[in-house]
């Protein structure tokens, strides 16, 4: 199978390339990534001769008509994905996001090429703290920011590619994910690598926003069983019952890393925080037979802090300029 992977050189995308050439060695994978600041082809280190990675935009139409021509399946994973950078600069968000995809289904639709989307729970927008439900591919789309608005904008154009034109495609909407290999702009990478460079956590607001957490290889094992088995136009929402807020979050990294775990600062909050995401994973579970592999947050949490203590310097040399494009806009409040 010739699988098809925009922005593999990023977070979960990078994950999703080692793990395939684990669990599928026949796989022939091509890479199609901007290497934008979220990209880094040492995230692809040990696989590199294995692939065939090209350096392009998913928005540029005749880089990405030849690559999508060849292959057998599109996974659709790059995008500018970062909240706090969309509050900033919405304008990569509309490009990458919207214009990106638009591109990739067009040319999936040209080349009769099955498709997977990958998004976020975040198109739901969110929860109270005291609502007993969750969100399920029922809830009605809500997006908050700038990147979920664009996501959602996403799913849908998707969406009307199956019913207007027979897309063969599927669409997941995953919870946040940890793991491995995630910038340091986002909020579990941060937190570690500031303990590591003798910086204080921050937390924002008042610290009881809840996230889903889940770890990067129980998403892209989802993804494989959605590939392998998910009904062509179908959605399928991704989670693995792991709520958790984020002041416990923090004390669980402080205190799994030896520090004492009230060593944080309130920092500054985000426009328009959510406060609470919750996927109810029903249909993946019960109609493709998945379930989580990784059990415990607290033991993947343990083994994501060994990762970034044994890897440096694939942190390091962004650490700093992360830092100091949060200082322009965060004020700590209280430590
Ligand atoms: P990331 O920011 O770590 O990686 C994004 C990758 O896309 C980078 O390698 C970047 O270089 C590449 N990219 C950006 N713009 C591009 C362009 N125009 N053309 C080609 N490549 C481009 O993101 P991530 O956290 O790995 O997220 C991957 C996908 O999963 C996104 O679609 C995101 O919305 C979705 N998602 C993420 C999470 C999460 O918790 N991180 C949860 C649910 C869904
Ligand atoms: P983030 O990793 O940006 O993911 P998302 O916005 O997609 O959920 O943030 C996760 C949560 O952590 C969110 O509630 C914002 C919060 N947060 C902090 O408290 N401190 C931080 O330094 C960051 C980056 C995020």
């Amino acid at each position: 199978m010739k699988v098809l992977v925009t922005g593999g050189a990023g977070f979960i995308g990078s994950n999703f390339v080692h793990r395939t050439l684990r669990t599928r060695p026949e796989a022939e994978v091509t890479v199609l990534d901007a290497l934008t600041y979220a990209g880094s082809t040492s995230s692809l280190e040990g696989v590199l001769d294995r692939i065939r990675f090209v350096e392009g935009d998913v928005a540029d139409a005749a880089a990405v008509d030849p690559l999508v021509a060849d292959a057998d399946v599109v996974v659709h994973f790059a995008a500018e994905s970062h909240n706090d950078n969309s509050l900033a600069d919405p304008s990569p968000f509309v490009r990458t996001n919207l214009v990106g995809t638009f591109t990739l289904l067009e040319a999936a639709r040209r080349h009769d090429v099955r498709y997977h989307h990958i998004s976020t729970d975040e198109v739901y927008g969110d929860l109270d703290l005291d609502d007993p439900t969750r969100f399920t591919e029922d809830t009605p789309y809500a997006p908050s920011s700038p990147y979920s608005a664009t996501k959602a904008g996403s799913d849908h154009l998707v969406r009307a590619w199956v019913r207007s034109f027979g897309l063969r495609a599927t669409l997941s909407n995953c919870s946040n994910n940890y793991g491995p290999r995630q910038h340091v702009e986002k909020f579990i990478p941060r937190q570690i690598t500031n303990v590591l460079v003798g910086q204080r956590a921050k937390l924002y607001g008042d610290g009881r926003n809840v996230r889903d957490w889940i770890h990067v290889d129980d998403h892209n094992d989802a993804l494989w069983a959605i590939l392998d088995r998910g009904r062509i136009g179908h959605t399928y929402l991704i989670g693995a019952d792991g709520e958790v807020d984020n002041r416990e979050v923090v004390r669980m990294v402080l205190e799994l890393m030896g520090r004492d775990p009230d060593d944080y600062d309130h920092v500054t909050d985000r426009a328009g925080h959510d406060r609470r995401y919750a996927i109810d994973a029903g249909r993946l579970r019960q109609e493709l037979g998945w379930t989580p592999r990784y059990g415990a947050f607290r033991d993947g949490l343990a083994a994501t802090i060994d990762w970034y203590r044994s890897h440096e310097a694939w942190w390091r040399p962004v650490k700093e300029a992360t830092e100091a494009k949060y200082a322009r806009t965060q004020q700590v409040l209280t430590r």
